[in-house]
């Protein structure tokens, strides 16, 4: 061994007598056999982690130059736009990056109920994943509000103002939030607070558990077949594969390829027309001039819809407080699905036909849904998000049943060639 050589294994052997990082390494990159059939569906945990590195670095640097007053908020967003060096493409990587960070995540969630990777042995990646969504939903509530424009100023008003539904102490409570009689520079504080400090410190954690967990068990893959089942003479998976070099490597081109189409959707159509960033989020927030159509952006649109689709009270519940139930048990009913599902299969591929109309039903279900919490309620989309909320409940609230009574094709004990 040269004296080079010789010399970086004793630092190595010094630090890892002090810091397990040569075992850590092991553990979870060279020596993390994933499975060899995971498809590009499996890309998307990876793009999540890129887009959250994306809005912690772009937030950094916004942070430098916005000022977080009620009086100064828009004019610091606006002078950000035209006289930062470079501030456009900054703003735009944040604000145009939620929307991409929602859209991936989304779509690793579907990946997940595709493959029934939260069922056992997955409970708990499953649910730190949901504490992930909920905390990202947070997160990009209080950051809408930053830029103190219009929107900003009347979607905080509604959806504080749903608290207010809370009975006995709802008042108090929306009181206690915006930290003053209405939504002001008070309010646009604590929220800044909570949004560039609180809430990244706690993301980052979830994600760290997240992937803890995720490495504890091994993941799964599209076929639902648990690799560690079938091991060779060193207890390696026999259809396992070392996550480095070839996942590293391999998802590489994945990672190219979504970057051009973000920095595409950056450079030419930022504002996404309408729905990343609203029109009326280009006037400074007023008090007195409520915006002819208020809507969320489109990554809440779905519990928005489900929100404003109930119209009418049940017993003694008024249609307000319904409707804010309604919401919250669409969100909460996710964090259940690993004890909904009773299939005695994972994936999707090999459950029986009622499932598979199932997941095609939710998935269409949802999408309407987004779409319809972005538009104003109509009396025609106001039905037609009261049919939508009942498929997406039932998706969920009939899947201990459709699971059971279904008949799934036989698993195959390795991963087919
Ligand atoms: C910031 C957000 C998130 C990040 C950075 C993240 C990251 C990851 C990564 C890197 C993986 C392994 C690669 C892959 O399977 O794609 C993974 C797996 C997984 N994630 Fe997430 N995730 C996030 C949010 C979520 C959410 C919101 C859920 C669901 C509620 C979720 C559920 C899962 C599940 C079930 C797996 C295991 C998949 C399998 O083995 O088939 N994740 N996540």
């Amino acid at each position: 061994m040269s004296k080079t050589k010789q010399m970086a294994s004793d630092l190595m052997a010094w630090v890892d007598a002090r810091l397990p990082v040569t075992s850590a390494y092991e553990k979870h990159m060279s020596k993390y056999y994933a499975p060899k059939n995971v498809n590009w569906w499996y890309v998307f945990g990876l793009l999540a982690m890129v887009m959250f590195i994306n809005q912690i670095l772009s937030g950094i640097w916004l942070t430098m130059s916005y000022v977080p007053s009620g009086e100064e908020a828009f004019a610091s967003v606006e002078y950000i736009m035209r006289d930062v060096e470079w501030g456009w493409l900054i703003r735009y990587m944040h604000s145009t990056g939620a929307s991409f960070f929602f859209l991936v995540v989304y779509l690793h969630m579907f990946r997940g109920i595709l493959y029934g990777s939260y069922q056992k042995p997955r409970e708990l990646i499953w649910l730190f994943g949901m504490l992930v969504y909920l905390v990202m939903m947070a997160e990009g509530f209080m950051g809408y509000i930053l830029p103190w424009g219009n929107m900003s100023y009347w979607g905080a008003q509604v959806i504080i103002s749903l608290f207010g539904a809370v009975p006995y102490i709802g008042e108090g409570l929306t009181e206690w939030i915006r930290g003053d009689y209405l939504i002001s520079g008070i309010t646009l504080n604590r929220f800044f607070a909570l949004h560039v400090i609180a809430l990244p410190l706690v993301l980052a954690l979830l994600i760290v558990l997240h992937i803890l967990a995720l490495h504890e068990v091994g993941s799964n893959n599209p076929d639902g077949i648990e690799i560690k089942k079938k091991l060779d003479k060193y207890g390696v998976p026999l259809d396992g594969v070392p996550f480095h070099p070839y996942f590293t490597i391999g998802k590489i081109p994945y990672v190219a390829i979504f970057l051009m189409v973000f920095c595409g959707v950056l450079f030419f159509f930022p504002e996404g027309g309408g729905y990343f960033i609203e029109k009326p989020n280009f006037e400074p927030a007023n008090g007195l001039k409520t915006p002819e159509h208020i809507a969320p952006v489109w990554y809440y649109g779905a519990f928005y819809a489900m929100l404003r689709a109930v119209t009418f009270d049940l017993f003694f519940i008024d249609a307000k407080l319904l409707g804010v139930i309604v919401m919250a048990g669409a969100i909460a009913i996710l964090f259940v699905l690993p004890w909904l599902d009773r299939s005695p299969v994972k994936s999707w591929r090999y459950k029986g036909w009622m499932s598979k109309v199932a997941i095609v039903l939710f998935a269409i279900s949802f999408a309407i849904l987004t779409f319809l919490g972005t538009q104003p309620a109509t009396v025609l989309y106001t039905y037609m998000a009261q049919f939508f909320t009942v498929v997406y409940f039932a998706f969920f609230i009939g899947m201990p049943f459709y699971t059971k009574a279904e008949k799934c094709k036989p698993v195959p004990e390795r991963i087919p060639e």
